[in-house]
């Protein structure tokens, strides 16, 4: 990309940055669910999808939830390098973000994000007595008040975007402010 100004550039990072944001406050914004890439505890990759709670440009740092008892707790606490990956037909925009998660399982970002999910009709997947991914079991139920909301904040190290277009794909890779331009 020779033609490109820092302007282009400083106008894609922002619009990324502002993408990812709407995301968190639009249900139908199609980054609202990403597909987080782990690495098992067998070594061997894991994916899965979540919901993208905050995308904070400044902190460069990406929020979701989970259950403190998932299996992706404990690969992130052994391996916090992972994946996130977003796509939107409308933008014909993929984002591969590259971060360095760490699970919160108390404190005072869990308690703010408990205050928020209570409220709303996630609250029962916190608070399901058996484990995700753990053995179905008839009759066990919720114990209200044992919750186990865990926060995982990501440290974003850099991120791939991909434009699909007609008259030409574009890819850059983002580090921070910068832009590498990259053949797609
Ligand atoms: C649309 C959608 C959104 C999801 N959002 C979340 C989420 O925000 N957090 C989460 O832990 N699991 C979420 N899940 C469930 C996960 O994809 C996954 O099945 C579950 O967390 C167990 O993952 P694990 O065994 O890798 O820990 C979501 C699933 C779907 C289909």
């Amino acid at each position: 990309m020779n033609n490109t100004t820092p302007s282009d550039e400083a106008n894609l990072v922002q619009r990324i940055w502002s993408e990812l944001q709407r995301a968190t406050v639009d249900r139908h914004h199609e980054w609202r669910s990403p597909v987080l890439a782990t690495t098992g505890l067998d070594g061997l990759p894991q994916a899965r999808t979540v919901v993208l709670r905050a995308a904070d440009a400044t902190a460069s740092q990406l929020v979701f939830f989970t259950d403190s008892r998932s299996p992706k707790v404990e690969e992130l606490q052994t391996a916090p390098a992972a994946a996130l990956v977003f796509w939107s037909k409308r933008l014909s925009w993929q984002l591969r973000v590259r971060v360095v998660s760490q699970v919160h399982t108390d404190g005072a970002l869990v308690d703010a994000a408990w205050q928020r999910v209570s409220q709303s009709a996630a609250a029962g997947d916190y608070l399901a007595a058996q484990a995700p991914g753990s053995a179905w079991r008839a009759g066990a139920d919720a114990s209200p008040g044992a919750h186990h909301l865990a926060v995982v904040t990501s440290r974003v190290e850099h991120l791939d975007w991909l434009e699909l277009a007609r008259d030409g794909h574009r890819r850059a890779r983002l580090v921070g402010s910068s832009v590498e331009w990259l053949v797609p």
